[in-house]
């Protein structure tokens, strides 16, 4: 059979999994005996790929949208380098064309952990890529079938039976960026409580998936990427879409290094609703613990406390943590969250027409710009409490840029800063700057009061030589 197969054959997903559940089926290879342990495990693989099929299959689970790409796309391919790999499979970078689209391709890792255990043991090199090729086929029916923004988009496959007997399989999909939990330690809160809800709103839909209730048995930053901003869980190779079998309670009980929980045994004879804990309890102690309460507005830290708490308990399915989290969110994008106290705003003078010459300046943490101190804030109140707060802060400019939550960005800035002549840009200067500090032309008239409205076009608009300001 497998020599009837033409190379590079590109066949739609339920096509390549009823191929491979049939003709990899019980499987011997010619001349060498297979161990019965390797046959035992490639059995198992291949039923829990099946039952798989049959979900999947039942589900209808939409095309991805825009064509599928195939083996065809991946002999143009350019620019491959691997990216990353695991224990299982391995991921590289490629640009396909005609338009130089950036993918990742995701293979067998044949050197991996989890390939050479298998060889360790069982002698047979052949039979353990199989195996690991079936984690593939499971992943790629899954990505295939869950259309989240949390899941990594599946662009394609490639199923190449010209190198025989492994039966090369290879999932293209959107590319990403591995997550670097190091790295988002030191990112602005709003960054990292972006990230935290963004997994709650991924384990909401795993929770009430087409396929069932999802659990990621292997759950850790490293199975998910960044891509354009968002998280997406990319290793879906080692999910359950069972919830356990019981007889009574004392089977529902979900085990960490930390903490047991015991669950009920509902009357169907599943534990009810392990699945979505043990997710709940893995984005807790993997992703909210760490990037959740640090340096968070003060008035939402208490929220999130409770947050942490409930979760950190499994007091809250994921539709209550979910609800949690956008709750937080709209406090923070409405700036309910500031707190009601006499502004130092009326301690600064709004300069219309002025912008900075550079961005270049003292740094603060956490800013947004590695060249100077920007900061998101919600209004110029609170970009003035900010300015107060920092000894060296002199002025301060609100940007057109936006974060996610459509706060604007804020650079603040000391007296090193020069202030050019721009558009309609406003800048704030300390007024107890502005006594000691006046721009090299225009009159101290130039100034307007914060509260004033500052029409365009009068006067005040700088010459070009009213570039600088100097101290008096
Ligand atoms: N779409 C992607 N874009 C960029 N990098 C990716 C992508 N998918 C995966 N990676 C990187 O490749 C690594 C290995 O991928 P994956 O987790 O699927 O393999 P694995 O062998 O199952 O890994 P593990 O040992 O964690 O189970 C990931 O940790 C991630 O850093
Ligand atoms: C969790 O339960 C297991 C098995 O019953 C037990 O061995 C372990 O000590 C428990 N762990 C904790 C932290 O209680
Ligand atoms: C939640 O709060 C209760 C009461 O203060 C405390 O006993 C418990 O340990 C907390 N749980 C977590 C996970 O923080
Ligand atoms: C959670 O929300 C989903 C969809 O919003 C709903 O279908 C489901 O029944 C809810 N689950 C619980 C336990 O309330
Ligand atoms: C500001 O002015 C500069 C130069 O005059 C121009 O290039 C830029 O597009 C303007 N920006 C805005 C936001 O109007």
């Amino acid at each position: 059979m497998p020599g009837a197969r033409p190379a590079g054959l590109l066949v739609a997903l339920p096509a390549l999994l009823a191929l491979a559940l049939v003709s990899w089926g019980p499987w011997r290879p010619p001349g060498s005996e297979t161990p019965p342990g390797l046959l035992g495990e490639l059995g198992r693989r291949r039923r829990d790929l099946s039952r798989l099929a049959a979900a999947v299959q039942a589900q209808a689970c939409a095309a991805p949208p825009g064509r599928a790409l195939g083996c065809a796309d991946l002999e143009g391919a350019t620019g491959v380098r691997p990216l990353a790999s695991g224990i299982t499979k391995r991921v590289s970078r490629a640009l396909l064309p005609p338009a130089g689209e950036e993918v990742a391709l995701k293979a067998v890792h044949g050197a991996g952990l989890d390939v050479s255990r298998c060889v360790q043991r069982y002698g047979h090199p052949a039979g353990c890529r199989r195996l690991a090729a079936y984690k593939l086929l499971k992943e790629m029916s899954l990505l295939r079938c869950l259309d989240h923004p949390g899941v990594v988009k599946l662009r394609g496959q490639c199923y190449d039976t010209s190198v025989n007997p492994e039966m090369k399989i290879t999932t293209i999909m959107e590319l990403g960026t591995p997550l670097e939990m190091i790295h988002l330690l030191q990112t602005p809160w709003e960054k990292r409580f972006k990230i935290c809800l963004d997994l709650v709103e991924l384990l909401q839909y795993l929770a009430n998936s087409p396929l069932g209730s999802i659990a990621l048995l292997d759950f850790q930053p490293r199975q998910f990427v960044m891509v354009d901003g968002v998280l997406k869980v990319t290793d879906l190779d080692d999910i359950s879409t069972e919830e356990l079998s019981c007889q009574t309670d004392k089977d529902c009980v979900l085990e960490f290094p930390t903490k047991n929980f015991s669950l009920k045994c509902a009357v169907h004879g599943k534990c009810e609703g392990i699945n979505e804990r043990r997710n709940l309890f893995n984005a807790y102690r993997y992703f909210f613990m760490y990037l959740l309460p640090h340096a968070a507005p003060l008035v939402l830290q208490p929220i999130l406390k409770d947050i942490l708490n409930a979760t950190g308990d499994l007091r809250f399915g994921a539709n209550e943590t979910l609800r949690a989290f956008q709750k937080v969110l709209h406090l923070y994008k409405s700036g309910l969250y500031l707190q009601k106290k006499p502004s130092h705003l009326k301690e600064y003078i709004a300069l219309k027409g002025f912008r900075s010459g550079t961005v270049e300046d003292y740094r603060c943490w956490p800013s947004y710009s590695h060249l100077g101190c920007m900061l998101s804030v919600h209004n110029a109140e609170e970009a003035a409490d900010i300015c107060c707060s920092h000894s060296q802060c002199q002025h301060f400019i609100i940007t057109p840029q936006k974060t996610w939550t459509g706060r604007s960005l804020a650079l603040f800035q000391s007296s090193s800063a020069d202030l050019i002549p721009g558009n309609n840009t406003v800048v704030y200067v300390k007024r107890s700057t502005v006594s000691r500090v006046k721009p090299l032309t225009s009159s101290q008239k130039g100034y307007r009061d914060v509260r004033e409205e500052i029409p365009t076009g009068t006067n005040f608009t700088p010459s070009k030589e009213t570039t600088h300001f100097v101290s008096a």
